[in-house]
């Protein structure tokens, strides 16, 4: 019997095992510290290989690959955008991605990224959120109810202290559900017929609807000053959520301009429209909010960076830990130049 080296045992984190991670590290802390990792790491952002995803787009939806490197480690996260699979019973965004070493190219971790991303997706919003939104925010409207929403709450809860949430979906049985899974715990929840309803009074909205084309999930007048906006769901060429006037009056903010270009709001903007790097918001080398009327737009697509700290976040926290398995996933002969003598003593 040939066993493996070591390193040809790469750490897999199942969907049951992020699960029981999540509960043994407890939902608001993984999402709290989840969000101190995904800060450090946008901090030193210029190190970072950055490049837009590579996507493949259908007409009923996108796969994507998001890459990056700080140069000792390598990242990718698999990730699509289905909106009509949840008609059908499946996940809208599913995902699983790997960290390698970059001095061996050995992989190091794969996870699976479905119920990462969108902690991550929830952490990077609760990040903006806290650099961009009034102080003493309070009040949270989130728009579409669907997989993220819940998430996208309780890391609004944790890190920015937002105690009340007020939900609105098209489909009245996305609210019921998001509803019945955030009672007891610890926030006030209002469920509203209307975006105008669900906005009433609200210091940050978040939008995370699904659709493969242009919506208007807020228009202009429907905004008042001073609110920080989230806008998570527009993340793909010809997806947006905002209508063109409500980005033309915020201040936007973004991850990756040259990603965001080509998938965010400001695909609806002319070239020369005004953004700031959130980066740079956090580093200190540029303003956020300006003052309390301001309106701020964060414009999240997702970048690949976030899901690199992600992943290096569950590579500490699974050490010494059972929440993984060893995949036997790299082949790697005690002879190196001897890959296909391994291949026949196997037989
Ligand atoms: N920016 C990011 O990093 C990031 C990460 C993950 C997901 N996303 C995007 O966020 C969106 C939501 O993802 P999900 O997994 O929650 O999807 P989902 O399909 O589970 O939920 C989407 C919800 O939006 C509702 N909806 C659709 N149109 C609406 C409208 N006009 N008004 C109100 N509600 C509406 C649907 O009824 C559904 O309940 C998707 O577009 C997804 O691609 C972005």
């Amino acid at each position: 019997m040939i066993t493996p080296s070591h390193l040809a045992l790469v750490p897999f984190v199942s969907v049951e095992n992020m699960m029981r991670l999540v509960h043994h590290v407890g939902l608001e802390t993984f999402l709290k510290e989840l969000a101190v990792e995904i800060e450090a790491d946008f901090k030193r952002w210029p190190i970072f290989d950055k490049a837009p995803r590579v996507p493949s787009h259908s007409d009923v939806g996108v796969i994507e690959l998001m890459p990056t490197s700080d140069g000792e480690l390598y990242g990718f996260k698999y990730v699509n955008g289905h909106p009509k699979n949840m008609k059908e019973g499946l996940q809208t965004v599913t995902g699983f991605g790997l960290l390698a070493d970059v001095n061996t190219g050995y992989p190091v971790l794969f996870s699976e990224m479905t119920v990462l991303t969108a902690l991550r997706t929830a952490a990077t919003s609760a990040m903006a959120t806290k650099h961009l939104a009034r102080p003493n925010s309070r009040v949270l409207a989130m728009i579409g109810n669907g997989a993220q929403s819940e998430f996208q709450t309780i890391a609004l809860k944790a890190v920015c202290g937002i105690d009340t949430v007020r939900l609105y979906d098209i489909d009245p049985a996305a609210t019921e559900k998001c509803a019945a899974n955030l009672a007891g715990l610890g926030i006030t929840i209002v469920k509203c017929s209307s975006p105008e309803e669900a906005i009433e009074g609200a210091d940050v909205i978040t939008t995370a609807t699904a659709d493969k084309e242009m919506q208007t999930i807020l228009t202009d007048n429907m905004v008042g000053n001073g609110v920080h906006i989230n806008a998570i769901g527009g993340d793909c060429p010809g997806k947006t959520e905002l209508h063109r006037d409500i980005v033309a009056r915020a201040s936007m903010f973004v991850e990756f301009p040259a990603q965001t270009r080509i998938e965010g709001e400001l695909q609806q903007m002319p070239l020369d429209h005004p953004f700031t790097e959130l980066w740079e918001v956090i580093n200190g080398t540029a303003a956020g909010r300006k003052d309390a009327a301001e309106i701020t737009l964060f414009d999240g697509v997702g970048f690949a960076i976030e899901d690199f700290a992600a992943l290096r976040y569950v590579q500490e926290k699974i050490k010494g830990t059972t929440f993984f398995k060893e995949l036997d996933m790299i082949a790697d002969p005690d002879d190196p130049r001897d890959l296909f003598g391994m291949v026949l003593r196997a037989k």
